[in-house]
Order: C-alpha cells, then sequence, then structure tokens
C-alpha cells in the first residue's frame, strides 16, 4: 500500500468524558463465572464506566476539546466522529453532536473498529490539506449496548467513553511525519456483532493478529516519518489489553514504560481508548512540546492504524 506524507496541520487539545457508573471486576464476579485475579492477570482491567449516549458522550469530550484549545466553536469546518457504537442507524451520530455542540459545519461518522480514531485523525489532516481550517475529531462508544453481559469471555472487556482533538491548520509542515491504515477483511469472523445482536469474539485470534497488526503499523508509519524506535517519546496504543501492548512494545524495541495506559480503569472502549489514552498521558504532564508520539490502534475489520506526530499543541 502507498501513503505519501501530508502537512499543514496540528492537534490543538484533547478532551475526554466517561460515565458515572463504575463497574468493577467484583461487580462481574456477580454476574459471570470469573473473577477479580483471571481478567486482571488475561487483560490488565480493574474497572471499567459504563452508561450514558454515544451522542451525549462525545459532545461532553469534544466540548472540553474545545474550551482548552480557546478556538471559536464558528470556526470548526468539520465534525468526524470515529464510533462503532452510533445512536442510530441513521442519521449519523455525528449530526447529533453537532446539534448538542451548536455546530454549523459538515459531520460525518467513521467506522473503522477500534482504529477509528487515527483514521479520523489522518483524515482530518487531509481535509486541512483540501482547505479546511479547523476539524474536530471524536472517537465515542456505548460498547455496554453491544455487550452480552451474560458472555463472560467478552463482557470483562468492553466499556463505554470518549475522547476528542480539535486538529487545526497551520503555518508550518505540521504535526504528522507518518502515517498507515490498513484493513483484513478476511479475519471478519473474528471479531463481529450483527444487527440487533451482541459482540461475538475470538479471543486468541484477535489477539495473535493484534500484535502483528500493531507492529506492522507501527513500523510503516515510523518509516514514513524517518523515524526509528527509539525516538518515539510516548506511544499511545489502543487499549484493549495490557498484554497486546506489552507484546507490540517489546517487537518494536520500545520500552513497555513509555505507552500511556488507562485500561486498568477504563476497559475496552474501542474508537474513544487512544484519545482517553493520550489525554490522560497530557494530563499527567507526560506530553510536552516537540515529544514525538505514536499513536497506534487495531480492531474488527481487521483493521489497524497509526500515526507519529509531533505534539504542537497546548
Ligand atoms: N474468567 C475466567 N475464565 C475465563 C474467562 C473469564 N472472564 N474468559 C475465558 N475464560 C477461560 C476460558 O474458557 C478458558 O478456559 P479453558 O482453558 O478451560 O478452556 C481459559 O479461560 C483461557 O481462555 P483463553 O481465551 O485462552 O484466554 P486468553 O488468555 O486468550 O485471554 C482474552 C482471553 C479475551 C482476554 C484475550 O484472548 C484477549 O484479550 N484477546 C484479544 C481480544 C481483543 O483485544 N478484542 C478487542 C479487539 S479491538
Amino acid at each position: 500500500m502507498t501513503s505519501t506524507a501530508i502537512s499543514g496541520a496540528r492537534m490543538l487539545s484533547v478532551g475526554t468524558a466517561l460515565p458515572d457508573k463504575v463497574v468493577t471486576n467484583h461487580d462481574l464476579e456477580q454476574m459471570v463465572d470469573t473473577s477479580h485475579q483471571w481478567i486482571v492477570e488475561r487483560s490488565g482491567i480493574h474497572e471499567r464506566r459504563i452508561g450514558g449516549s454515544t451522542s451525549g458522550l462525545a459532545a461532553e469530550a469534544a466540548q472540553m476539546a474545545i474550551e482548552r484549545s480557546g478556538v471559536d466553536p464558528a470556526s470548526i469546518d468539520l465534525l468526524i466522529l470515529a464510533t462503532t457504537s452510533p445512536d442510530r442507524q441513521v442519521p449519523a451520530t455525528a449530526s447529533t453532536v453537532q446539534e448538542l455542540l451548536g455546530l454549523r459545519c459538515g459531520a460525518m461518522d467513521l467506522n473503522a473498529a477500534c482504529s477509528g480514531f487515527v483514521y479520523g485523525l489522518i483524515a482530518a489532516h487531509g481535509f486541512i490539506q483540501m482547505g479546511h481550517s479547523r476539524i474536530l475529531v471524536i472517537g465515542a462508544e456505548t460498547l455496554s449496548r453491544l455487550t452480552d453481559w451474560t458472555d463472560r469471555s467478552t463482557c470483562i472487556l468492553f466499556a463505554d467513553g470518549a475522547g476528542a482533538a480539535i486538529i487545526e491548520k497551520t503555518d508550518g509542515p505540521g504535526d504528522l511525519h507518518g502515517w498507515h491504515v490498513d484493513s483484513n477483511g478476511a479475519l471478519e469472523e473474528a471479531l463481529f456483532c450483527d444487527f440487533d445482536d451482541k459482540i461475538q469474539m475470538a479471543g486468541q485470534a484477535i489477539f495473535k493478529n493484534a500484535v502483528l497488526a500493531m507492529e506492522n503499523a507501527a513500523r510503516k508509519s515510523l518509516e514514513m516519518a524517518n523515524l526509528s524506535p527509539d525516538a518515539i517519546d510516548l506511544v499511545v496504543p489502543h487499549q484493549a489489553n495490557v498484554r497486546i501492548v506489552e507484546a507490540s512494545c517489546k517487537r518494536l524495541g520500545i520500552p513497555y514504560e513509555k505507552a500511556s495506559m488507562v485500561i486498568h480503569k477504563t476497559g475496552n472502549t474501542s474508537s474513544a481508548s487512544i484519545p482517553l489514552a493520550l489525554e490522560d498521558a497530557w494530563t499527567q504532564g507526560r506530553v510536552n512540546k516537540g515529544d514525538n508520539l505514536l499513536l497506534v490502534g487495531f480492531g474488527a475489520g481487521m483493521t489497524s492504524a497509526a500515526a507519529v506526530i509531533t505534539w504542537d499543541g497546548i
């Protein structure tokens, strides 16, 4: 697959939203045959947040990102909402979010499963190269609606949340130095959710392919950025399983300590997980101007996406 380097945009700010309701592993012990110890050892998850609507969480995260950026909401040209759990089949939940925020701009949903936020980020840089000035990219999910709460192999993993970022045109070369998007539809049956049904997953097949897909997407984007793995200051990975991130970092030769992890408190929030992990690192002071960040995700489909950006935001 060929990709060309793009320029001219930077991520200004990030914002997040999580539902109030906390579901701990001990709560799940009351619902299915599992244990806190098993869930922690096999996934790294201690608790997750459940509740709200995809549009409501998306709007809350977006409002925070807008306020932090200081941009005039009226100047936003486009809203891209990455989600696999829209409020409705039609219209796009992005239009609902647009109305909740009082924006007047283009709005669309983007479904690339858990890679969606990175796909949206890359698409936003492309739209800016074609003339837009400010774009709101959101990843938001209410996976609890798609989860079978009697299936112990999936209900321990999935949860709800949202993260958002403001992408703005800049005179300089921009913050995106390398990117890669991919999909392997042959693996569709490993993770899917039919209409009016719940998520079904072959966990081990996903695990194995996820590690390879993360490594491949990361290597391709680093290659485009002309950077070696040791030039990365912070890895912002999709939060599906601590062991997947550990294995991917090991294969890339990047210390696991450089990864921003929130899965212990959020579970797997699909499109929301990367902006949630990015915002968490930012609030902890782990994201500073000039830092090289590797955002990398994988998901059903089996999609993968990575972006190497140099932080030039607030
Ligand atoms: N509690 C206790 N035992 C459980 C369990 C649970 N919640 N879920 C499964 N088990 C059991 C299995 O039935 C199996 O029992 P058996 O050996 O008697 O057959 C045993 O634990 C091992 O199951 P296995 O599926 O091999 O575990 P695992 O180490 O692969 O971990 C996952 C399971 C789901 C945590 C792991 O495969 C995973 O994270 N896969 C990737 C999923 C993912 O990332 N999905 C989202 C993609 S975006």
